[in-house]
């Protein structure tokens, strides 16, 4: 039988780490677990009880609020990838909005959400054949991970395409307000206390910002081969 790897993905926001993944899961029928979804979703409850907003946080309420919040991935056949659910809602598009992007950084800095969320991933991925895809994948979740790659490009490369992703799908948002988000969540997610976005010692570096992504896809899928085949 195949050995079974686990495959850790981080990097900065927009930097394409979900395209890949999912390619890589697809070839190797892998689990892919986005847990940026989860940090989502978790933000989103927070706005929808009022917890959190544009100006205030009341994170006591949040993490007295934690055990009520459930997260599942549930495969979607048609769409070929699982979509987020919060409480048994499917919240796959709301998760992705500016908004919530602008309120994201904030609640993953908060212990006691990690704490919950990596207890859920690490048990998604016990058993190997799984990539996992966010900022403390290779560092904290899986640091004996087989494969870590840590994805990067530049801010103005990463905002456009995320810009060009929004108003694909209809959100009036300008080029300038994504820039400052991108920005401003790099700033959040690298130097929050507890598990800050940093590059393991083992992970290898790949900057796409000029690379294609059938040219990232073939290059990991070789370094994954080369895992498996010990
Ligand atoms: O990958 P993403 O942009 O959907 O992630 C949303 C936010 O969640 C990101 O700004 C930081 C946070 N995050 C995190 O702190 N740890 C992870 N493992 C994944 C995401």
């Amino acid at each position: 039988m195949t050995q079974k790897i686990t495959i850790a993905i981080d990097g900065f926001s927009s930097t394409g780490k979900s395209t890949i993944a999912k390619l890589l899961a697809k070839k190797y029928n892998y689990i892919y677990v986005d847990t940026g979804a989860m940090y989502r979703a978790v933000a989103l409850f927070a706005k929808k009880q009022h917890f959190i907003g544009e100006d205030f946080f009341d994170v006591e309420k949040l993490i007295s609020s934690l055990d009520s919040i459930s997260l599942q991935f549930r495969f979607n056949e048609n769409l070929g990838f699982a979509e987020m659910y919060l409480n048994d809602e499917n919240v796959e598009n709301e998760i992705r909005t500016l908004e919530i992007s602008q309120l994201v950084s904030t609640v993953a800095a908060i212990s006691e959400v990690r704490k919950k969320l990596v207890a859920a991933q690490q048990a998604m991925g016990k058993h190997g054949g799984i990539v996992m895809d966010g900022r403390d994948i290779g560092t904290v979740v899986f640091p004996d991970a087989e494969l870590k790659i840590f994805m990067t490009a530049s801010a103005d490369q990463r905002a456009m395409r995320r810009y060009k992703e929004l108003i694909e799908k209809g959100d009036a948002v300008t080029y300038e307000e994504i820039l400052h988000n991108v920005q401003e969540r790099d700033r959040v997610d690298t130097t929050r206390e507890d598990s800050p976005l940093i590059k393991a010692d083992d992970a290898i570096e790949i900057d796409n910002s000029e690379l294609g992504i059938q040219e990232q896809f073939e290059r990991i899928c070789k370094l994954i081969d080369e895992r498996i085949k010990g």
